[in-house]
């Protein structure tokens, strides 16, 4: 249920990423131009119908999406980047969001927010989130979104941790996991390694780096 999508495009794009000299606004560039990558690899699945149209030439039967909207849905706040790009490709998509904090006692995800379109269970719905880490706010995420209806989920993360890969297949083994990159372990503050830093400070400039 691991997808690794190791489009030429999408590998350099992600090393950009990765690089710590990249500033902020070429990093939300190219993290929608790498969403768009993940996403079309997410949705090659995605049902096609048929419609009669008129080519200057002809008419002839052409393949149409099956008409069913999609939803993406943004883990908080990171999430919000990728979703920039998914919508370059979907502009009709619905959106959700998301919102979890860690108990600093327990060290569970704690929702704070959840907004959702309705109809969730007639929906594709798109989880995003860029970092798979330790998995515990993906596996939240998910429940809660089956919780509120949804039966067809996909996860879409730009860099996977074996841990956070290991626990939300374990919690969701019916939900395919789409990334760019599975790479090798956390540290012991849980970020990935090598991984590109804290992805939300880096989409919007909320911490200057070292
Ligand atoms: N969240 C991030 O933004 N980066 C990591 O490496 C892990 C979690």
């Amino acid at each position: 249920m691991l997808t690794i999508v190791d489009h030429p495009l999408a590998q350099h794009k992600l090393s950009i990423l990765r690089d710590r000299s990249t500033p902020t606004v070429l990093f939300r560039q190219v993290l929608r131009e790498i969403a768009f990558l993940l996403g079309s690899e997410a949705m090659r699945d995605l049902p096609l119908g048929e419609v009669e149209i008129e080519t200057p030439l002809e008419s002839m039967l052409a393949p149409q999406l099956d008409g069913k909207k999609l939803c993406f849905v943004s883990v908080l706040r990171a999430g919000n980047g990728v979703v920039d790009g998914l919508l370059d490709l979907v502009p009709s998509a619905r959106v959700g969001h998301l919102g979890f904090f860690r108990d600093e006692r327990t060290l569970q995800p704690v929702q704070y927010c959840c907004k959702l379109p309705a109809g969730l269970e007639r929906r594709q719905v798109y989880l995003v989130d860029p970092m798979l880490a330790t998995g515990g706010t993906a596996v939240a995420a998910a429940a809660l979104l089956k919780e509120k209806g949804a039966t067809r989920i996909k996860f879409i993360c730009l860099v996977a941790a074996p841990e956070g890969v290991s626990a939300f297949s374990t919690a969701h083994p019916d939900i395919p996991v789409i990334t760019a990159a599975l790479d090798r372990q956390l540290n012991g503050r849980g970020y990935i390694l090598p991984g590109l830093g804290d992805a939300g400070d880096r989409i919007f400039g909320t911490k200057d780096r070292e």
